[in-house]
């Protein structure tokens, strides 16, 4: 890093939920992620000679593009492992696989059908490990919701952001961003798709030091008044066998005109992408003004680099076999 750039405070060893992160330390991401924004030039050099390995059990755009470039801006250099046809855990366990990425690389980049893996890979690995989306949680993309919110809203706390659709992964993140920042949020969503309930609880807990308000209903017209209308796919990477039946379940769900209509005046909407035009939200809304569904994924860039300069502060150095067993560095043992 350049003798200009600002001061970088280490976070927790891995990224795997917001919970394991202060509201603090999100501000700060959030700062690091709006200073990146303005000037790559003071961080042009942050993490030279790292390399990050992203590995990938599902299809990807917005995160491994902006993972991979996002890592080279910095002076890193990225390495794409596609696990599409191969689950980790498979061809060896996941925690020797961990053990041998500790010894090359500096962090791990990971996107996994079960949250169980990623938490696999975190206890085995001596680097860090990030959520690059579970079935759980999507972190990565609710810093930059919240980063994108922040560039419309400065006054966050001030806002009600209310969610349709179906209570998956992104859901859950945004409620944990929401409760940890203290704005408002209504997570509307059909009979049998709520949220699950141990985030839910979780999110509520965090909720009480921040007065956010949190609220759960299958009333689509809850909407009414929000400052930010976001929706996701009815249909998440795994849930493919249930695309049919979602499609009649989910119809009263739909962002359309109306729905941004009965928002508060000058409300943004908000999607994580890709966007399934015709089904969760109309080609109307997302092609609107009020869009800034292109924002949130630019500024996934911002917000993972915020993320990795924070991780990897003081923190840049692998673990290599001399620092878990200091005692034998160098030794010779005789034959
Ligand atoms: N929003 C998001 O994570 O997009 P990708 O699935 O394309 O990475
Ligand atoms: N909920 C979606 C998000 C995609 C970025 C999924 O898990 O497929």
């Amino acid at each position: 890093m350049t003798p200009n750039a600002p001061s970088i405070e280490p976070l927790a060893k891995d990224l795997l939920s917001l919970s394991q992160l202060s509201r603090d330390e999100i501000s700060q991401m959030l700062d690091t992620a709006s200073e990146l924004k303005r000037d790559y030039g003071p961080f042009r050099t942050a993490l030279r000679d790292k390399t990050m390995v992203m590995l990938f059990e599902k299809p990807s755009l917005r995160t491994r593009v902006s993972f991979e470039v996002g890592f080279t801006k910095l002076g890193g250099s990225a390495i794409y492992l596609d696990h599409q046809h191969n689950r980790l855990g498979e061809r060896e366990s996941i925690g020797d696989y961990a053990r041998n990425l500790e010894r090359w690389v500096e962090v791990i980049v990971a996107r996994t059908f079960e949250h169980d893996t990623l938490v696999q890979l975190a206890e085995a690995a001596s680097i860090p490990v990030i959520n690059a989306l579970s079935d759980m949680y999507h972190p990565c993309q609710a810093l930059a919701d919240a980063l994108t919110l922040r560039e419309h809203f400065p006054d966050l706390e001030r806002i009600k952001l209310a969610y349709l659709g179906d209570g998956n992964n992104v859901c859950h993140s945004l409620m944990l961003i929401a409760a940890k920042l203290g704005f408002d949020i209504t997570v509307i969503t059909p009979q049998g798709f709520a949220p699950n309930s141990k985030i839910v609880a979780l999110a509520h807990e965090i909720a009480n030091d921040t007065d956010c308000v949190i609220t759960l209903t299958s009333d689509a017209s809850a909407a009414a008044g929000h400052h930010a209308i976001y929706t996701d796919t009815w249909v998440s990477m795994g849930d493919e066998t249930e695309a049919a039946q979602r499609q009649a379940q989910f119809a009263a769900y739909q962002v359309t005109e109306s729905v941004m209509a009965m928002a508060a005046k000058n409300a943004i909407f908000m999607h994580c992408l890709p966007a399934h035009r015709g089904h969760e939200v109309v080609s109307e809304v997302i092609d609107s003004p009020q869009s800034v569904v292109f924002d949130q994924a630019e500024n996934r860039m911002h917000a993972q680099n915020a993320v990795l300069l924070h991780m990897l502060a003081g923190n840049c150095a692998p673990q290599h076999c001399d620092d878990r067993s200091p005692e034998h560095a160098g030794e010779i043992v005789p034959g």
